[in-house]
């Protein structure tokens, strides 16, 4: 009788503490944790660290391109590293959906992450989580706030082409339609604004706001909302006929700086893309947050951290889901 009634404490107890276990044994999957690797690879915060440091350095727009590629990958069945898979039998690449191609960068800094990361600590470290801690170290790198970054992704198995080309806002959609994006991620007007404070570095492709230039609402007409000798500046990189890869700076006034000058740019007509700009113009919940962290770089750090961690916990694989890829850019054999 004594030992049965030991056995029924013995149940309560282990049920009462389950949930405890699963954060931090995260075999059973749920939760992501930042100690994750702590034990099994130590080393490989810092790892992601020198390379992203030494890319950055050679190149201050691949901090931007870090950042993106963090997002359009948590975008389409969360933060998997989906869209690192190349095109194979059974797998239709990410990389050739309309916001991916011709357009997302900084797979070879990835790639040399995971070749370094598998020499230190062979399949231990996911390609999801090295693109969370790129994107965390590019932010600091290019001037902007850090965060501690919860881990335990692990990589997908297949890609989604129609999810890509569906989840991820265009610069030319509406603002009902990129708020209704970010919602079905999860995400709200928040960390809408906040997010797209990642324009204050990086570039922008003509083809991405050329409407704007010459046609906005196809009545021959340049966009009443962007500043006309700024309008005029942008033709002259953008022609209305080819140049179609030419670049301007998200940010004209501080381009590889993470700061908050993207809000300040976007109360005085200076937002390079038209889903920048409706950010001020079509709602006044996303207008009183643009003055918000226009008026502090702080509030804007704060903020951008909170989404940045919020984004990253999209859908993760974790536990027996997915894998660990030996080569980011495709499934283990
Ligand atoms: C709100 C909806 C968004 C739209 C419509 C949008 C659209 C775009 C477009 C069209 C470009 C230029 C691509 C090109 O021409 O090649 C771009 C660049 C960029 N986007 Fe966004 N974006 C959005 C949100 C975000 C978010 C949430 C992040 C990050 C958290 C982000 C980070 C970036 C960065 C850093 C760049 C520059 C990349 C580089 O220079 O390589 N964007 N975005």
């Amino acid at each position: 009788m004594a030992k049965s009634i030991n056995f029924v404490f013995l149940i309560l107890a282990l049920l009462a503490f389950a949930p405890l276990c699963l954060c931090h044994v995260n075999t059973f999957g749920g939760y992501l944790y930042p100690q994750f690797y702590d034990r099994s690879c130590p080393q490989a915060q810092q790892i992601v660290n020198s390379v992203v440091s030494k890319a950055v350095a050679r190149e201050a727009r691949m901090a931007a391109s870090l950042v993106r590629l963090h997002f359009h990958d948590c975008f389409v069945k969360g933060c998997d590293a989906s869209i690192l898979l190349d095109s194979a039998s059974g797998i239709i690449s990410e990389k050739g959906s309309k916001p991916n191609k011709n357009s997302i960068r900084g797979l070879e800094v990835i790639d040399e992450i995971k070749s370094e990361l598998e020499k230190q600590c062979p399949h231990t470290v996911s390609c999801a989580d090295i693109m969370a801690l790129a994107a965390r170290d590019s932010t600091v790198l290019a001037g902007g706030p850090s965060w501690v970054v919860p881990l335990g992704r692990r990589d997908s198995k297949g890609a989604s082409l129609s999810g890509s080309n569906n989840n991820i806002p265009a610069p030319n959609n509406t603002f009902q339609t990129i708020l209704t994006k970010f919602k079905l991620q999860g995400l709200d007007i928040v960390d809408l604004v906040a997010l797209s404070g990642s324009h204050t570095i990086g570039n922008a492709r003509c083809v991405s706001f050329r409407q704007r230039l010459y046609n906005q609402s196809g009545n021959s007409k340049p966009d009443p909302t962007l500043d006309q000798s700024y309008a005029a500046t942008l033709r002259t990189r953008c022609p209305k006929f080819g140049g179609d890869q030419n670049l301007s700076f998200l940010d004209l006034v501080s381009p590889t700086k993470f700061d908050n000058s993207y809000f300040k740019n976007l109360l005085s007509f200076k937002g390079l893309l038209s889903s920048d700009q409706i950010l001020v113009t079509k709602n006044q919940v996303s207008f009183e947050l643009v003055k918000k962290y226009a008026e502090s770089n702080e509030v804007f750090f704060e903020q951008f951290a909170k989404s940045m961690v919020k984004m990253g916990n999209i859908s993760p694989l974790t536990g027996f889901k997915g894998e660990i890829r030996s080569n980011c850019r495709k499934i283990n054999a």
